[in-house]
């Protein structure tokens, strides 16, 4: 029996070029590299340039996927791009993307999940190819965190960073076996019981303003390892697979302690975990394909392993996907 498998086939990235290293934060704030490092992981972060937007990165994020794809944007069907930063309201910035790189034909929309939207996005997409309804779907995860920072508040504007990461995803038949390539499991959680832990206080509904983050560190942390640990699990059991079997975690970058955490949950040793978080902070639903692409490029990744990814954010809403590469 042959069945229809998301396949991964192109991953790209971009980063804006100015590099803020948190010895740049003592100009205004009383924090330390020292206490940034320690306690999060963070070493730096790049922040977008005035007027760059983040369908500016995502666009380029998507040519990068598309060139090491070998595809041109018409042979995309569609896009699904993850972000809480939207360009605008609406329209949805996935159409700005789609129009930027020359598609004329598809559709292409926004998924709105904050960190974890990387993995809801992939999800959807995932459906979407199993469904019929996309053969190649463009996944694109794109941020401009830095617009809504309190810059004021040392306890987080010194985690966020811009970025974006993409995903080309192609429908190709698999034995329905698990050595098949492609997406095997997906697992999503939300609990809006916790918004009050992780959210932006303003809104087009509420305060008609913009908003910036308010979170309670603590908070979010004590939720994290638990929940990241039980949707990975999640995910490797509904493949029937087992954590001896991974060959790379590639986690949300939010925090070093969290991913260490996750992976000793997850009996998973830190030399299979991809880790970007130090050099780009957490970029929210940019970071997974972001960390995907980084590990392509450093040869970390390679055709036929086996992908752990998981995710949370604000909502609470959290979830893994399980992919071979
Ligand atoms: O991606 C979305 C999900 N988000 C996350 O996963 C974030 C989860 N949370 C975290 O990563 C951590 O909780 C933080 C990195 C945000 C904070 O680390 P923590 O170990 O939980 O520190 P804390 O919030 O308990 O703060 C400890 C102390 C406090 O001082 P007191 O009250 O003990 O005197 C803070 O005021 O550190 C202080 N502090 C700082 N000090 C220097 C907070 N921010 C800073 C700072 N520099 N930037």
């Amino acid at each position: 029996m042959t069945i229809t498998r998301a396949v991964p086939i192109g991953v790209g990235h971009y980063l804006p070029t100015r590099v803020v290293p948190n010895a740049e934060f003592m100009n205004w704030l009383d924090t330390s590299d020292e206490w940034i490092k320690t306690r999060s992981g963070i070493e730096r972060r790049h922040f977008a340039a005035e007027g760059e937007l983040t369908s500016d990165l995502a666009i380029n994020a998507a040519k990068m996927a598309l060139a090491d794809a070998g595809l041109e944007a018409n042979d995309i069907d569609a896009i699904v791009l993850a972000t809480s930063t939207p360009d605008q309201t609406f329209p949805a910035t996935a159409t700005k993307v789609q129009h930027a790189l020359g598609m004329t034909k598809g559709f292409a929309f926004d998924v709105q999940a904050v960190c974890a939207g990387f993995a809801f996005a992939l999800t959807n997409a995932n459906a979407l190819i199993v469904a019929g309804q996309a053969k190649r779907i463009l996944v694109i995860g794109a941020e401009t965190f830095s617009r809504i920072m309190n810059w004021e508040d040392r306890g987080t504007c010194v985690l966020f960073g811009d970025g974006a990461g993409a995903l080309i995803l192609e429908a190709q038949e698999g034995t329905g076996n698990t050595d098949d390539r492609g997406i095997l499991a997906c697992d999503l959680n939300s609990d809006g019981q916790y918004n009050d832990v992780l959210y932006v206080d303003g809104g087009v509904s509420s305060t008609q303003t913009t908003g910036v983050l308010v979170m309670q560190g603590r908070e979010v942390f004590k939720h994290a390892v638990q929940k990241l640990a039980q949707t990975a699990n999640a995910s490797l059991a509904k493949a029937g697979l087992s954590h001896e079997d991974v060959d790379w975690v590639v986690p949300h970058q939010a925090n070093i302690r969290i991913i260490k955490g996750t992976a000793a949950k997850l009996k998973v040793p830190m030399e299979k975990v991809v880790v970007t978080v130090q050099d780009h902070g957490n970029t929210s639903a940019a970071s997974i394909p972001l960390a995907l692409s980084v590990a392509k490029q450093r040869g970390q990744i390679k055709t036929g392993e086996l992908l752990l990814t998981e995710a949370i954010g604000g909502g609470l809403a959290w979830g893994s996907v399980l992919m071979r590469w």
